[in-house]
Protein backbone atom coordinates (compact mmCIF):
# COMPACT_ATOMS: atom_id res chain seq x y z
CA UNK A 1 0.00 0.00 0.00
CA UNK A 2 0.88 3.67 -0.22
CA UNK A 3 2.72 5.19 2.37
CA UNK A 4 0.49 7.49 4.12
CA UNK A 5 2.19 11.11 5.65
CA UNK A 6 0.80 14.05 7.00
CA UNK A 7 1.81 16.93 8.71
CA UNK A 8 -0.66 19.17 11.37
CA UNK A 9 -0.35 21.77 13.14
CA UNK A 10 -1.62 22.12 16.76
CA UNK A 11 -2.52 25.77 18.81
CA UNK A 12 -1.83 25.86 22.31
CA UNK A 13 -5.16 25.96 24.33
CA UNK A 14 -6.96 25.18 21.15
CA UNK A 15 -9.19 22.54 23.03
CA UNK A 16 -12.17 22.83 20.13
CA UNK A 17 -9.84 21.05 17.63
CA UNK A 18 -8.00 18.69 20.22
CA UNK A 19 -8.22 15.35 19.25
CA UNK A 20 -8.92 16.26 15.00
CA UNK A 21 -5.34 14.49 14.24
CA UNK A 22 -6.52 11.50 16.59
CA UNK A 23 -9.41 11.48 13.99
CA UNK A 24 -8.55 11.53 10.99
CA UNK A 25 -5.63 9.19 11.79
CA UNK A 26 -8.28 6.34 13.33
CA UNK A 27 -10.20 7.03 9.70
CA UNK A 28 -6.76 6.40 7.74
CA UNK A 29 -5.78 3.01 9.49
CA UNK A 30 -9.67 1.75 9.19
CA UNK A 31 -9.15 2.44 5.41
CA UNK A 32 -6.54 0.55 5.49
CA UNK A 33 -7.75 -2.53 7.10
CA UNK A 34 -6.63 -2.28 10.40
CA UNK A 35 -8.51 -3.97 13.09
CA UNK A 36 -10.55 -1.92 15.46
CA UNK A 37 -7.78 -2.85 18.03
CA UNK A 38 -5.27 -1.73 16.53
CA UNK A 39 -6.35 1.39 15.67
CA UNK A 40 -8.10 2.08 19.32
CA UNK A 41 -4.15 1.46 20.46
CA UNK A 42 -2.84 4.09 18.03
CA UNK A 43 -5.56 6.57 18.58
CA UNK A 44 -5.27 6.38 21.89
CA UNK A 45 -1.46 7.54 21.75
CA UNK A 46 -2.71 10.05 19.13
CA UNK A 47 -5.25 11.78 21.52
CA UNK A 48 -3.35 11.93 24.33
CA UNK A 49 0.19 13.36 22.87
CA UNK A 50 -2.20 15.91 20.95
CA UNK A 51 -3.99 17.10 24.11
CA UNK A 52 -0.50 17.34 25.85
CA UNK A 53 0.90 20.05 23.19
CA UNK A 54 -2.47 21.51 23.69
CA UNK A 55 -2.63 22.01 26.82
CA UNK A 56 1.02 22.33 28.31
CA UNK A 57 2.86 23.43 25.02
CA UNK A 58 2.74 26.72 23.43
CA UNK A 59 1.94 25.03 20.33
CA UNK A 60 3.73 22.87 17.83
CA UNK A 61 3.42 19.93 14.53
CA UNK A 62 2.52 16.54 14.47
CA UNK A 63 4.17 14.09 11.52
CA UNK A 64 1.89 11.10 10.94
CA UNK A 65 3.29 8.22 8.38
CA UNK A 66 1.97 4.99 8.00
CA UNK A 67 3.48 2.49 6.14
CA UNK A 68 2.59 -1.29 5.78
CA UNK A 69 4.50 -2.17 8.31
CA UNK A 70 4.81 0.83 11.20
CA UNK A 71 3.13 4.19 12.07
CA UNK A 72 5.11 6.58 13.40
CA UNK A 73 4.54 9.84 15.12
CA UNK A 74 6.46 12.43 15.88
CA UNK A 75 5.24 15.51 17.97
CA UNK A 76 7.51 18.47 18.05
CA UNK A 77 6.77 21.49 20.22
CA UNK A 78 7.56 24.57 21.30
CA UNK A 79 8.55 25.02 25.34
CA UNK A 80 8.17 25.03 28.32
CA UNK A 81 9.77 21.53 28.05
CA UNK A 82 9.64 18.83 30.65
CA UNK A 83 11.60 19.75 33.46
CA UNK A 84 11.89 15.32 34.95
CA UNK A 85 11.01 13.15 32.30
CA UNK A 86 11.43 10.84 34.59
CA UNK A 87 8.65 12.15 36.98
CA UNK A 88 6.26 13.04 33.72
CA UNK A 89 5.94 9.50 32.70
CA UNK A 90 4.55 8.44 36.29
CA UNK A 91 1.08 7.56 36.74
CA UNK A 92 -1.13 10.58 37.75
CA UNK A 93 1.69 13.18 38.03
CA UNK A 94 0.33 16.26 36.57
CA UNK A 95 1.17 20.11 36.17
CA UNK A 96 -2.50 20.65 34.11
CA UNK A 97 -3.43 24.32 34.76
CA UNK A 98 -6.93 25.27 36.20
CA UNK A 99 -8.18 25.81 32.58
CA UNK A 100 -6.66 22.36 30.98
CA UNK A 101 -8.48 20.74 34.18
CA UNK A 102 -11.71 23.06 34.16
CA UNK A 103 -12.77 21.25 30.15
CA UNK A 104 -11.45 17.61 31.89
CA UNK A 105 -7.87 16.89 31.41
CA UNK A 106 -5.38 16.78 33.83
CA UNK A 107 -5.90 13.08 35.11
CA UNK A 108 -1.27 12.68 34.96
CA UNK A 109 -2.52 9.30 32.77
CA UNK A 110 -1.30 10.62 29.00
CA UNK A 111 2.09 9.39 29.12
CA UNK A 112 2.11 6.46 30.77
CA UNK A 113 -0.86 5.37 28.49
CA UNK A 114 0.80 6.37 24.94
CA UNK A 115 4.14 4.17 26.36
CA UNK A 116 1.64 1.53 27.41
CA UNK A 117 -0.29 1.07 23.97
CA UNK A 118 3.13 1.84 21.84
CA UNK A 119 5.84 -0.67 20.42
CA UNK A 120 8.95 2.27 21.06
CA UNK A 121 8.21 5.65 22.33
CA UNK A 122 11.17 8.63 23.07
CA UNK A 123 10.44 11.72 24.62
CA UNK A 124 13.15 14.27 24.50
CA UNK A 125 12.74 17.84 25.98
CA UNK A 126 14.65 20.96 27.19
CA UNK A 127 13.06 24.42 28.00
CA UNK A 128 13.37 24.96 24.23
CA UNK A 129 10.52 22.20 23.84
CA UNK A 130 9.37 18.95 23.50
CA UNK A 131 9.63 16.07 21.20
CA UNK A 132 7.57 12.67 21.53
CA UNK A 133 8.18 9.89 18.80
CA UNK A 134 5.80 6.83 18.65
CA UNK A 135 5.63 3.93 16.97
CA UNK A 136 3.08 0.95 16.48
CA UNK A 137 4.16 -2.30 14.52
CA UNK A 138 1.91 -3.36 11.90
CA UNK A 139 2.03 -7.05 12.07
CA UNK A 140 -0.41 -9.97 10.06
CA UNK A 141 -2.54 -9.36 13.00
CA UNK A 142 -2.97 -6.10 12.97
CA UNK A 143 -4.98 -6.17 10.19
CA UNK A 144 -8.79 -6.80 10.79
CA UNK A 145 -9.99 -10.49 9.64
N1 LIG B 1 4.30 18.60 25.38
C1 LIG B 1 4.52 18.87 26.66
N2 LIG B 1 5.12 20.04 27.02
C2 LIG B 1 5.35 20.34 28.30
N3 LIG B 1 5.04 19.52 29.33
C3 LIG B 1 4.44 18.34 29.06
C4 LIG B 1 4.14 17.95 27.72
N4 LIG B 1 3.58 16.72 27.73
C5 LIG B 1 3.53 16.38 29.03
N5 LIG B 1 4.04 17.33 29.83
C6 LIG B 1 4.21 17.28 31.30
O1 LIG B 1 4.07 15.92 31.72
C7 LIG B 1 2.98 15.82 32.65
C8 LIG B 1 2.30 14.48 32.51
O2 LIG B 1 1.65 14.37 31.24
P1 LIG B 1 0.39 13.41 31.11
O3 LIG B 1 0.78 12.07 31.62
O4 LIG B 1 -0.12 13.48 29.73
O5 LIG B 1 -0.66 14.03 32.13
P2 LIG B 1 -1.62 15.30 32.01
O6 LIG B 1 -1.57 15.78 30.58
O7 LIG B 1 -2.96 14.79 32.39
O8 LIG B 1 -1.08 16.34 32.94
C9 LIG B 1 2.11 17.02 32.35
O9 LIG B 1 1.28 17.38 33.42
C10 LIG B 1 3.17 18.09 32.05
O10 LIG B 1 3.77 18.55 33.23
MG1 LIG C 1 -1.78 14.54 29.05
Amino acid sequence: MDTYSKKYNIERNDINNAGTVASLTKRALKKRGLSREFVKQVTIGVYEAEINVVIHSYGGTVIVNISDDQVDITFTDVGPGIPCIEKALTKGYSTASSYAIENGFGAGMGLPNIKAVSDEMNLESSEKGTILYMKFDITEKCYAS
